[in-house]
């Protein structure tokens, strides 16, 4: 499968600030890749990057083989953009906005017209589509938005943050949109700060953090890698917490973490099995035990695990 977008140690600076550095991605066509990471990770320069709205001062990026920066009128034509805050003009309605995309793209009055009703149906925004867009609730502003990229029927669209500040119910909506947008052979790039979002989503993963790639993936790896199962055990004497550990570390696949402070002792658990074997021989040790928990992380948790600060 041929890539759909493909960088190579893309960089940015703003003055002496890294704020993208050295990123590779691979997204091959038609498929969704979820770039995940914190507030001021790099997601939006990157994404500005790929739709050719900044330079890149390193590294390279190409869309469908072409170059961002050699030959930007070509991407353009391939792409459409979301941009993480509203880029609808609010004094006009709805339709207009669409309209004048449309005309902007070069469409004929009719094929503009058309076009902006077709996606007006798609988006269930007929009803409002002579509604000045300041009417609009973030729902439908946002199918707004994701309505104007998807005017030049890009090959590749861009989505940063879509659904944030959604409701479930439009965030739900929205999805799907992506989805019919991808079944219809368009390769997505999302950024989002919501695990799940790229869960529900995206076929592979890339969490950035400081402008570096810090892991990448599908989201059941990063779930097994990051934020598998954990044995959670706290003895009756704080006395015991280094032979609990001892007697964990031995029977488990990994090393045993010791929590002075909250007197417990946890350990990762990579298949059931080795839940059985830990417990098992916590029970022969017969050393008095407090409680035993199991516990899964939360997607969340895995993200925050994943984005935590290297000295913590
Ligand atoms: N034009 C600019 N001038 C100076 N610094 C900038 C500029 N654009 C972005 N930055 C900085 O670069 C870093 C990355 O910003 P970016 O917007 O790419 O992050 P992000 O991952 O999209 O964050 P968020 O989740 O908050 O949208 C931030 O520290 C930001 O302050
Ligand atoms: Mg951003």
């Amino acid at each position: 499968m041929s890539s759909a977008i493909l960088t190579e140690g893309l960089s940015k600076s703003f003055g002496d600030f890294r704020a993208v550095d050295g990123v590779d991605l691979d997204v091959a066509e038609g498929t969704v890749l979820g770039l995940l990471g914190p507030n001021g990770a790099g997601k939006t320069t990157t994404v500005r990057i790929l739709s050719t709205l900044l330079r890149p001062d390193g590294g390279r990026a190409e869309i469908h083989g072409v170059d961002v920066v050699r030959n930007p009128q070509r991407v353009r034509q391939l792409i459409g953009l979301t941009g993480q805050y509203a880029s609808v003009d609010e004094g006009i309605s709805g339709a207009e906005n669409l309209y004048m995309i449309g005309r902007l793209l070069e469409l004929s009055r009719r094929d503009a017209r058309d076009r902006a009703n077709q996606l007006l149906e798609r988006f269930r925004l007929t009803e409002a589509a002579g509604r000045l867009a300041k009417t609009y609730s973030g729902g439908m502003r946002r199918r707004l938005d994701l309505a104007a990229s998807l005017i030049s029927e890009p090959a590749v669209l861009f989505l940063d943050e879509p659904t944030t500040g959604l409701d479930p119910r439009s965030r739900n909506e929205l999805w799907d949109e992506v989805r019919a947008c991808v079944r219809n052979g368009t390769t997505v790039l999302l950024t989002t700060q919501y695990m799940e979002e790229a869960e529900a989503l995206a076929d592979s993963v890339v969490v950035v953090d400081g402008g570096r790639v810090i892991a990448s993936g599908s989201t059941a790896e990063l779930r097994s890698r990051f934020g598998g199962q954990v044995l959670h055990v706290r003895p009756l004497n704080p006395t015991d917490l280094r032979r609990v550990a001892d007697v964990l570390s031995l029977a488990g696949s990994s090393s045993a973490d010791v929590d002075d402070a909250d007197g417990s002792v946890t350990l990762a658990i990579g298949d059931p099995s080795a839940l059985t074997r830990a417990v098992g021989a916590l029970g022969q040790s017969e050393l008095p035990i407090a409680s035993v928990e199991t516990r899964t992380p939360s997607l969340d948790e895995t993200f925050l695990k994943l984005t935590e600060p290297a000295t913590a």
